[in-house]
């Protein structure tokens, strides 16, 4: 997959690529990230990439020109087309849903704001596509930018080695991961779940998915309306909502 990012900071964009399973799936080739810099589009000794706020304000607004031909050179870059995505506090909220389908695609073109934002007639006439990773106001698009960049990098083909799994992870079912214990057995701090060490792997399974169940009702209820359980799933909550009412005051829940 091919992500090409928008962005007057490269390098930063570039560091956040260099690690871990990202940084391997960009050594083997699974993935690969070209950054563009909208000043070296931009015109005029100052090579000028934002101006004030019209109507007044604080801050400014990047300009239309520099990005317009920014993105003009990224798309004749490569003959695949691909949909345009603005990270911004305005967009939708992105998703493991979404994360998947973007992971499909054999390109995307990313493009990061700074300031006050961006011109609005640049956004209607060349973004596909606004999105948000969370709630909250960051200083530029470019860490969203990384966000998206890992989480659509690691579901590639071969970028998670053979001990791990996308299928396991969080919201790969619409549900919380379930807890995870190594060595020592027994600790200060507690000991690991015996079923975990009995070998019965049906029984493991289970405690898993029952685990999985019951932190999504604790920690995630909204995320319980999207899914569907079947009637095993439905006793597997009963079985911890009863247990958990044993371990805590009324009061908790
Ligand atoms: N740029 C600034 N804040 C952002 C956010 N929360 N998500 C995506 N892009 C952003």
């Amino acid at each position: 997959m091919r992500i090409d990012v928008v962005t007057l900071f490269p390098e930063f964009v570039q560091q956040c690529t260099g690690f871990g399973v990202i940084g391997r799936a960009v050594e083997r080739g699974l993935l690969d990230v070209a950054t563009w810099n909208p000043r070296d589009h931009a015109e005029g000794g100052y090579r000028r990439v934002d101006d004030t706020v019209c109507g007044g304000g604080p801050g400014m607004v990047m300009l239309i020109e520099p990005l317009r031909h920014t993105l003009a050179a990224v798309r004749q870059a490569t003959e695949q087309s691909a949909p345009v995505i603005y990270l911004s506090p305005q967009g939708r909220r992105l998703t493991q849903d979404k994360v998947r389908e973007l992971a499909g695609l054999p390109r995307v073109i990313l493009l990061c704001g700074r300031y006050e934002g961006i011109d609005e007639r640049l956004l209607e006439h060349e973004i596909d596509e606004e999105l948000s990773i969370g709630d909250y106001v960051l200083s530029g698009g470019e860490l969203a930018a990384a966000v998206l960049i890992d989480a659509v990098g690691r579901m590639q083909e071969g970028a998670l080695g053979d001990t791990q799994s996308a299928a396991q992870d969080s919201f790969s079912d619409g549900l919380l991961d379930c807890p995870h214990y190594t060595r020592p057995v027994s600790h200060e701090f507690g000991d690991v779940p015996a079923v975990l060490l009995s070998g019965d792997h049906a029984a493991i399974a289970r405690w898993r998915r029952m685990q999985s169940l019951g932190r999504t009702w604790l920690r995630r209820p909204d995320l319980l309306e999207n899914v569907t359980l079947d009637a095993q799933d439905q006793r597997l909550l009963e079985e911890f909502k009863r247990e958990h009412k044993g371990n805590t005051h009324e009061q908790d829940h």
